[in-house]
């Protein structure tokens, strides 16, 4: 490859700039051109596509959101819209694309792919929920938010004696709610992965409130329901319940990355890269024990990620 491109897409998570940074600046390292797309594939098709340099990537690191902006774009869906894109990449004489994104910006690579343009996948999303790695870009800074906002809930619900129903992102995928809720020490954690009784969750609660628990934290990871909905089925089992609801929505995909998510975004950039001058295409990149690794994209869309069980438990045997 001699010319590639970078885009963002789907939900935007912290990092995604980061990784930009080093898909910019290894590619130069090694003598490639650059080009930036504006606003996901949506930009790709309004041929909205920018030379990029070193400097243009300088002060971004430490910053949430991208820089490139993201959309979600209805029209690459079609094969007449991936074909569009393809050509508008091939008549800039662009041979490669690296694309950070989730599932439905995987999607879209492999179809470029099939149409002869070279492309990475980079996984970009708070919620974790990609197989082939064991992290996501943008998922630990995402679950300290939700840790941050715990500490401060737990604060004025302890002085109340009060419990509170925290709701989470995550869409299909609970990861989110467990990292955060081993993490908080929350005493329940609805997620979609694990089915759950109410009855047998209002019990509980009541049960500690009588044991001397001061305060209960409940989180909700959206893929389950409204934080809403099951603060109402709690309080009418039993009314003393009475939690106040926290829902956290886009405050989670906001805020500078952790280091965590800078240092995985900064080696998945460059490992991108590394694969489209061997020639390799039509992959998604991620880390695996630590081990940085690429995947056939059909795989990795096709498989769902594993559930770590084992976490859960411990959350559960933890949180008496
Ligand atoms: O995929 C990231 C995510 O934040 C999910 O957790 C959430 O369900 C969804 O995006 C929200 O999408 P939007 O930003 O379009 O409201």
């Amino acid at each position: 490859v001699k010319k590639i491109a970078i885009l963002t897409s789907g939900g935007d998570s912290q990092g995604m700039n980061a990784a930009v940074r080093a898909v910019v600046r290894s590619a130069i390292f090694h003598g490639i051109e650059v080009y930036g797309v504006q606003r996901g594939y949506q930009g790709l098709l309004n041929n909205d596509i920018f030379s990029m340099d070193i400097r243009s990537v300088g002060d971004i690191i430490q910053r949430g959101g991208t820089i490139l902006q993201s959309a979600r774009c209805l029209e690459f869906k079609t094969l007449e819209g991936q074909q569009k894109g393809a050509a508008i990449l091939r008549e800039r004489g662009i041979d490669g694309l690296i694309v950070i994104g989730g599932d439905g910006s995987y999607q879209g690579a492999a179809k470029l792919s099939a149409l002869g343009i070279k492309t990475m996948g980079l996984p970009g999303t708070i919620d974790n929920d990609i197989s082939f790695t064991d992290y996501t870009i943008g998922f630990d800074t995402a679950v300290n938010v939700v840790v941050d906002a715990i500490n401060k809930l737990r604060d004025t619900m302890s002085s109340h004696e009060r419990s509170s129903v925290v709701e989470v992102m995550g869409r299909h995928c609970g990861d989110i709610a467990l990292h955060a809720g081993l993490a908080s020490g929350a005493e329940t954690i609805l997620i979609p992965e694990v089915p759950y009784d109410l009855n047998e969750v209002a019990d509980r609660m009541r049960q500690n409130f009588e044991h001397g628990k001061r305060h209960s934290i409940v989180i909700v990871s959206e893929g389950v329901g409204r934080g809403e909905d099951v603060a109402d089925a709690l309080k009418e089992r039993y009314p003393s319940i009475d939690p106040r609801v926290t829902v956290l929505g886009h405050i989670q995909r906001g805020g500078s990355p952790t280091p965590f998510d800078r240092n995985l975004a900064s080696r998945l950039g460059d490992f991108a890269v590394r694969k489209l001058i061997e020639g390799d295409s039509n992959k998604a990149c991620g880390v695996i024990n630590g081990q940085l690794v690429a995947t056939d994209i059909e795989k990795v869309v096709k498989t769902k990620k594993d559930f770590n069980m084992e976490m859960y438990e411990l959350a559960q045997r933890l949180s008496q």
